[in-house]
């Protein structure tokens, strides 16, 4: 983001969260509604689409391939499904703009169309590891490359057919496990892929409701090519990412009693949940029930008083957005906490380690970045000017930081928590949250 766009937060001290809030979409099922949608037969109707900057890249993505999609009313969506086959050639590159989503998901379903394209992206997308997608769809027979350092934009050539493989992921990513599974559609034989630990899990979910058959296994899944995809109806819950900004801030904020509504709660991303109440947060969870293919909750989180812990490395897969806030949390909470295992938040929107740090220790808190974690020893937040990088998980984390903190919080370089967030200021301050766009 430009400094000549830039946003800032201001945050006074002295307040609380209480009411009931309904955060917005899910980011990561909004993407694939828009991917999956474009290539069924047939209309699908989205109800909840996260209408942040992220998903209407991946929007405008297909549109300029082809796809008619129509806004409804209330964050509902029509997508004219084009079929497996039926997209047509982009008539310039595709701007993902911030959206690590937008890429890794488009790399595998553009590697096997019979058409050149381009993907690029703003400056942090520019600077993010790519050779994670493009090696194993390499070895599927994708005419894909990045520049030398690995970065986009990537250049998509066609190829006479993509081929099904066997693929164990370095890293638990959903990312790069739903870009096989995409290109999987299209690949001859089977596209295997298993993972360290289980990431998150909407791309399967999503293909299964719409009539496209894997096989799971017990090290992870398998698709075959040659079926359809049915246009369906499609149903996003709240983003429990999002929700993670309002666990922390209620926890933290004495005398706070919060509700949030409609929260997925799908067992690959409720970590946060995990990790907060292992620090004796007061968390209860209301109305379990299910939403289109994805189970859902409400939460009731009231303030409580946090400990240290050390964090497992199995559930950083399944709260990997959430640690700038789970990072905040702990700088509240009495003792240290220590977490490993996390190398991947290096290589998110922002090095979401050293900013974390370099923030908390500028609001007076003891914290040691580690190559693959961090150490945090919990205290009391002062008052200053912190940077997020352009990276809106930071900018959140630290507004809700603002609710313990001894002054103003300012926080610089705020415009992309419109990539998934975009009503943030006014839900945070209708729940009670002091802030001020400057
Ligand atoms: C996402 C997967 C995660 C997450 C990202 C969204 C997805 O990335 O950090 O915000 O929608 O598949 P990785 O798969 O790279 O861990």
């Amino acid at each position: 983001m430009t400094k000549n766009n830039n946003i800032m937060f201001s945050i006074t001290p002295g307040s609380y969260l209480t009411g009931k809030v309904e955060v917005p979409g899910d980011k990561s099922i909004s993407h694939r509604a828009i991917m999956l949608g474009a290539v069924a037969t047939g209309t699908s109707y989205v109800t909840g689409f996260l209408e942040g900057e992220d998903c209407l890249s991946t929007l405008k993505a297909f549109v300029s391939m082809g796809v008619n999609i129509t806004k409804l009313d209330n964050n509902r969506i029509k997508i004219d499904g084009v079929g497996l086959h039926g997209l047509k050639a982009p008539q310039a590159p595709l701007d993902l703009g911030n959206s690590g989503t937008s890429m890794r998901l488009l790399s595998g379903l553009l590697a096997a169309q019979p058409f050149a394209s381009v993907l690029t992206g703003d400056q942090s997308l520019t600077h993010r590891p790519m050779r994670r997608v493009t090696i194993p769809l390499t070895e599927m027979g994708a005419n894909i490359t990045t520049s030398s350092q690995g970065y986009a934009p990537i250049h998509i050539e066609p190829t006479e057919h993509l081929t099904g493989i066997d693929y164990k992921l370095p890293v638990a990513s959903a990312q790069i496990k739903s870009c096989l599974l995409l290109a999987g559609l299209y690949a001859r034989g089977k596209t295997c892929i298993s993972e360290p630990v289980p990431s998150r899990d909407h791309t399967e979910r999503m293909l299964t409701s719409l009539g496209y058959a894997l096989e799971t296994t017990s090290l992870g899944v398998c698709i075959q090519s040659g079926s359809a995809l049915k246009g369906s109806e499609i149903k996003v819950p709240g983003d429990i990412s999002s929700a993670a900004f309002f666990l922390v801030g209620a926890s933290i904020a004495p005398h706070s009693d919060l509700i949030l509504a409609n929260v997925g709660m799908n067992p690959t991303r409720n970590g946060v949940i995990k990790i907060l109440q292992a620090m004796g947060a007061n968390i209860e969870i209301l109305d379990q029930r299910m939403y289109g293919g994805e189970p859902v909750v409400d939460i009731r989180v009231r303030s409580a008083d946090l400990h240290g812990i050390n964090i497992s490395a199995e559930l950083v897969p399944s709260s990997i957005d959430e640690f700038p806030a789970i990072f905040v949390a702990a700088a509240c909470a009495s003792g240290e906490t220590r977490l490993s295992g996390a190398a991947e938040l290096r290589v998110k929107e922002s090095d979401r380690i050293q900013v974390m740090v370099d923030g908390l220790v500028k609001l007076g808190i003891e914290a040691i970045p580690q190559p693959d974690g961090i150490w945090i020893r919990g205290g009391k937040l002062g008052s200053a000017t912190i940077s997020s990088h352009g990276d809106h998980r930071i900018a959140m984390a630290f507004a809700m930081a603002g609710l313990r903190a001894a002054g103003t919080i300012v926080i610089d370089d705020c415009a992309n928590v419109k990539t998934s967030f975009p009503n943030f200021v006014e839900l945070a301050a209708s729940a009670g949250l002091n802030i001020t766009v400057l």
